[in-house]
């Protein structure tokens, strides 16, 4: 349908907790949901969240068969998570660089759970469960952590480990 331009950080919308869907199957959450694809896809991302285009909705999506932000990333199957909840699945954390469209040209070394299992609801109101790890972990605690309206940054323990992508890979 359309791609959206993305708030950026500093943005007081990307702060605020996001709100559930009360209303499944609705073409304004298939329109929602198609200019979520649209976007991320316009902008190579490995996922994105409602909040992140203005919408404060429980609503992120994520996937990709290969990534070019991320090349070094195994696939992570294309889904569409409403109103989501995370079980963390032992206390291991694993740090990884990563980085977000709504904070452009950046990466930061953040620590997530490394296994996880996710639960929520499809477009149609189907809920289902997962259980995930790695990288695929990571997308789902980063694109959560936008609907409590946490950004990265926030989740960097060593600032030195926070900066722009061409001096992190120069270094
Ligand atoms: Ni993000």
């Amino acid at each position: 349908m359309a791609v959206r331009s993305i708030l950026r950080m500093g943005d007081p919308r990307l702060l605020a907790r996001s709100l559930p869907v009360e209303q499944f199957g609705t073409v304004a959450l298939h329109a929602l949901i198609e200019d979520l694809f649209d976007t991320m896809h316009a902008h190579d991302g490995a996922g994105i969240a409602a909040p992140q285009i203005g919408v404060q909705l429980q609503v992120v999506i994520f996937g990709f068969e290969r990534n070019l932000r991320y090349p070094e990333a195994p696939p992570v199957p294309e889904t569409v998570l409403i109103n989501p909840t995370i079980e963390v699945l032992g206390e291991r954390l694993e740090d990884g660089y990563e980085g977000c469209l709504s904070v452009p040209g950046m990466r930061g070394l953040v620590p997530r759970y490394h296994a996880i299992r996710y639960s929520g609801y499809t477009p149609e109101g189907n809920r289902f469960e997962r259980t995930a790890d790695g990288f695929h972990a990571r997308v789902v605690q980063h694109e959560c952590d936008h609907l409590a309206g946490v950004l990265y940054p926030k989740r960097i323990r060593d600032l030195a480990r926070f900066g722009f992508i061409e001096e992190l890979s120069a270094s």
